[in-house]
């Protein structure tokens, strides 16, 4: 496994290969877990060469305090990489990406990024797509490998490429789980045992929704807002409805769209995400 700081050794590298070859790529920030691991895992079975990124992208934090909590196990990962055969990681430092005081770019994906992550985080997805692009600029990869967990960073990316007129393919893939239900995060590394327990209740709510789609939108939301009413240490900060190809709010199923439920919540301080797709 290569192992890059720079940009350049990054892709004077890349350059030796033949030019046929397909790449994937997976970005990270780092603290994988088994749900990064399935990403480089997909990379492998369909690229020749498989692309890991670590970098903690100062740009997409909102909140100060949730980068510096942001774990940092760069050792552990490189293990976890080696195991999976992943062929490259490119770890760099800030200023091989960023110059100095650089900002996010202002991007405009419309209703994907107005609600959810993007009302509650403002800000972030410009970061995130900043460095996305960036990434893409520097790999320019065959496919690019994203988890479902961050759906709607998963739909921007795609809005991305599209402006990027790049025919990049990201690929989605669906939420790794433990086998309580619980969505794999890095952030799961933050957590007692007790508080991973309380946390089940986010997997459980958007489990009643698959399995009670009959109920309608309304009756679900209310349910969803007392069960979280009734939890100690769980605040929920919001649980939408939307439609799966533009991200946005539902009051009703549409019958001609795919729809999803998300949720954010923070449990002592840490905050976590996930969703269905109905
Ligand atoms: O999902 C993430 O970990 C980050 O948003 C990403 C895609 C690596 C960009 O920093």
């Amino acid at each position: 496994m290569k192992i890059f700081k720079t940009k350049t050794e990054l892709t004077t590298y890349l350059n030796t290969f033949d030019s046929e070859k397909s790449v994937g790529f997976t970005p990270t920030m780092g603290a994988l877990h088994s749900g990064h691991l399935q990403l480089i895992e997909s990379s492998k079975r369909e690229c020749d060469i498989s692309i890991c990124s670590i970098f903690v992208n100062p740009t997409q934090f909102n909140n100060s305090g949730d980068l510096e909590k942001y774990p940092n196990t760069l050792k552990a990962d490189l293990r976890k990489l080696k195991k999976v055969n992943c062929d490259i990681v490119y770890t760099p430092f800030i200023d091989d990406l960023y110059a100095k005081g650089e900002k996010a770019k202002e991007f405009n994906f419309g209703s994907l990024a107005a609600s959810m992550e993007g009302e509650y985080r403002p800000g972030h997805f410009n970061g995130m797509a900043t460095i996305v692009e960036k990434f893409f600029n520097i790999i320019n990869p065959t496919k690019a490998f994203f988890g479902q967990k961050d759906l709607q960073q998963l739909q921007i990316v795609k809005a991305l490429v599209k402006q990027m007129q790049s025919d990049i393919e990201i690929i989605g893939i669906p939420t790794i789980r433990e086998g309580s239900g619980l969505a794999k995060s890095s952030r799961n590394s933050l957590l007692s045992a007790n508080a991973k327990t309380e946390a089940l209740l986010i997997s459980k709510c958007l489990n009643f929704c698959t399995e009670n789609k009959n109920l309608g939108i309304s009756e679900l939301q209310k349910y969803i807002k007392s069960a979280f009413e009734k939890s100690r240490n769980l605040e929920l900060e919001y649980a939408e409805f939307v439609s799966l190809n533009q991200m946005k709010e539902i009051k009703e199923w549409e019958a001609e769209n795919q729809s999803a439920v998300c949720i954010a919540a923070y449990i002592y301080g840490v905050r976590l995400i996930d969703n269905i797709i109905l």
